[in-house]
């Protein structure tokens, strides 16, 4: 696993963005040869998301041949309300690109079969043969997607009852009201996520410190689901300095230094 620690948010935001724009730029997508790229929700993305929309108005990247998939999405309030994902991925991205409608994946949470809907998602991720880059946040209890403490690692894309801590978290965006976050979610599974052939994970400020500690230095554990990515072929953090204060300083000098001396 790499871990890349920037000076600030900023900073983590851009080497993100200029991360998949590098990585987009060299797959040559084409409308037979698409771009899979797996996209999240939550306040640590918002970042790369700016970077992301001022590098297409700059020329630098144009989604017309990239397939999108995103991890979650609220189960039960409407796709137009405020905080639903879907609402997010409009104002974040899709709004300001030129990704066709039709290349834009997002759970349906008021599905009249959620069951269904969750298997159908797999089966179209494997239609277009895998995602090629899933791009990721975590929570502060470690999860990943809404994959909470406790998911199994062959997990696949299903509803998932959401923890009493990730409710009074996300109750931020729901007027401070915890009784307004919704109870359940639709996510795609750990499984679902490490298939995926790399996996970019953004993390800043410190409350996500301890989720980044059990990530990187931690055991591989369900109760902390983050810590799959020690499993995959091609993990990467890219984090903020607040996000790495509870590192051993010697964990933080060896990524410092080989960060550093890469190519
Ligand atoms: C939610 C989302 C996750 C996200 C996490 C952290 O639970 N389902 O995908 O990573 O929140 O959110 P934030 O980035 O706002 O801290």
């Amino acid at each position: 696993m790499r871990l890349i620690i920037k000076e600030n948010y900023d900073a983590m935001s851009k080497w993100a963005a200029n991360y998949v724009i590098d990585k987009i730029a060299k797959f040559h997508p084409s409308p037979e040869h698409p771009f899979v790229l797996g996209l999240a929700t939550g306040s640590s993305p918002e970042g790369f998301y700016r970077e992301i929309v001022k590098a297409y108005n700059e020329g630098k990247i144009s989604f017309k041949n990239i397939i999108t998939f995103n991890m979650d999405e609220y189960v039960g309030i409407p796709e137009d309300h405020p905080q639903s994902y879907h609402t997010f991925m409009y104002e974040n991205l899709f709004n300001h690109v030129d990704c066709p409608k039709e290349n834009i994946h997002i759970l349906n949470g008021n599905a009249a079969d959620l069951e269904e809907e969750c298997a159908n998602y797999e089966r179209q991720i494997a239609q277009v043969g895998g995602i090629d880059l899933f791009l990721g946040g975590i929570g502060a209890d470690g999860h990943i997607a809404f994959n909470e403490p406790g998911s199994s690692f062959e997990s696949r894309t299903r509803v998932k009852t959401l923890t009493t801590d990730t409710r009074i978290a996300n109750s931020r965006f729901f007027d401070n009201d915890v009784n307004k976050v919704p109870k359940y979610a639709m996510t795609v599974g750990v499984r679902t996520v490490m298939n995926a052939n790399e996996v970019l994970i953004v993390a800043n400020g410190h409350n996500k410190a301890r989720a980044l500690q059990h990530a990187v230095e931690g055991s591989v554990s369900q109760m902390w689901t983050i810590t799959c990515l020690q499993m995959h072929r091609h993990g990467i953090i890219v984090c903020d300095e607040p996000a790495a204060e509870e590192l051993k300083v010697s964990t933080y000098k060896y990524f410092k230094d080989i960060e550093g001396n890469q190519l």
